[in-house]
């Protein structure tokens, strides 16, 4: 694996088909997971690793965001990725851009109402990567799914010739998203947050015996989660325009944010309708033991 920092030099490590997996760092299986269909689908993957500080409000966690490129160059390697393209700032943004990229309408709505700017800034640095890296196809999990639905509308809307694919959420043994925000919860807030899963599996199943009311599904989960959890919301969406379904009529998304203390999770389900009108859930991945998250140094011990 070639560790790299502009564009220039991660293009030249291009040959064949070639898959980008584009993160934030402090990698665990979720990444991983991306990096494994990358090898699968590409002659040759690229993992961007790269603290977007364009998709971080002035009052979210730029500055403590967990960095540890040593850690993730180990993983990187050792999950069969090529490049690991890892740019300076400037790199990225040499000049204060003054283009931006918005998907109306899709950006604002569930996340984009208590994160304003965030899927702006998320939809902008991936067409700086998309056009820089020039990968044809590009891996994104269900886990962020507001945030695949405004990467595959950017790309369709921008003409990029780049196929967005969606992996499923892995999930810690108690049913937890994998998530790098995941280490700053304490041990108390770790033993409440298995709920969040808990509620959504429920709905799952309900969902697949036959349940199509909106607002039953969505009670299901916050039976769960409250009252020890507060979610922010809890809604049922169309998975391409991010629209509230009051009924599980098409292909859809059942999400919830939830804060606990300082740290802001997000969950979901994906629902895919048969032409038979029988529903299939996507609860993604349980690893069978710890993950990454729960290992300090990775790699080396
Ligand atoms: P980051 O949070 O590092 O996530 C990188 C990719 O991994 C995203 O596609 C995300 O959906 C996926 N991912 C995160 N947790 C996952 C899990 N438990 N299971 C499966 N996939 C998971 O998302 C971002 O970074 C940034 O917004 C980015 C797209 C890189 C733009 O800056």
């Amino acid at each position: 694996m070639e560790l790299v920092t502009t564009f220039a030099e991660a293009r030249k490590l291009a040959v064949g088909r070639v898959g980008l997996v584009a993160t934030m760092g402090y990698l665990h299986e979720g990444h991983l997971s991306h990096v494994a269909a990358g090898r699968a689908q590409c002659d040759t993957v690229i993992l961007s690793l790269f603290v977007n500080p364009l998709q971080f409000a002035p009052d979210e966690d730029l500055a403590g965001y967990p960095r540890d490129l040593a850690r993730d160059a180990i993983l990187a390697a050792d999950a069969g990725v090529d490049a690991l393209f890892a740019p300076s700032s400037t790199e990225m943004y040499p000049d204060e851009p003054m283009t931006r990229v918005a998907v109306a309408g899709l950006g604002d709505r569930l996340e984009g109402r208590s994160r304003q700017g965030h899927f702006s800034g998320v939809a902008t640095v991936v067409a700086k990567l998309f056009a820089g890296l020039q990968p044809d196809a590009a891996f994104f999990g269900r886990k962020d799914a507001q945030q695949l639905a405004v990467i595959t509308r950017m790309a369709h809307d921008l003409s990029f010739p780049v196929e967005v694919v969606g992996g499923p959420t892995v999930r810690e043994s108690d049913g937890l998203a994998l998530s790098s925000r995941n280490i700053y919860l304490s041990q108390e807030e770790r033993s409440l947050v298995p709920a969040i899963s808990r509620g959504l599996m429920r709905a799952a199943s309900v969902a697949e015996e036959g349940e199509r009311s909106g607002a039953t599904l969505v009670a299901i989960v916050r039976a769960e989660v409250e009252p020890r959890l507060e979610p922010e919301y809890v809604e049922l969406a169309d998975r391409e325009t991010i629209e509230t379904m009051t009924r599980l009529d098409r292909d859809a998304f059942l999400s919830l944010a939830v804060r606990v203390g300082a740290t802001r999770l997000i969950d979901n389900v994906f629902f895919d309708l048969s032409p038979d009108g029988s529903v299939v859930a996507d609860r993604g991945v349980v690893l069978d033991g710890p993950s990454l998250l729960d290992s300090p140094e990775p790699g080396r011990g």
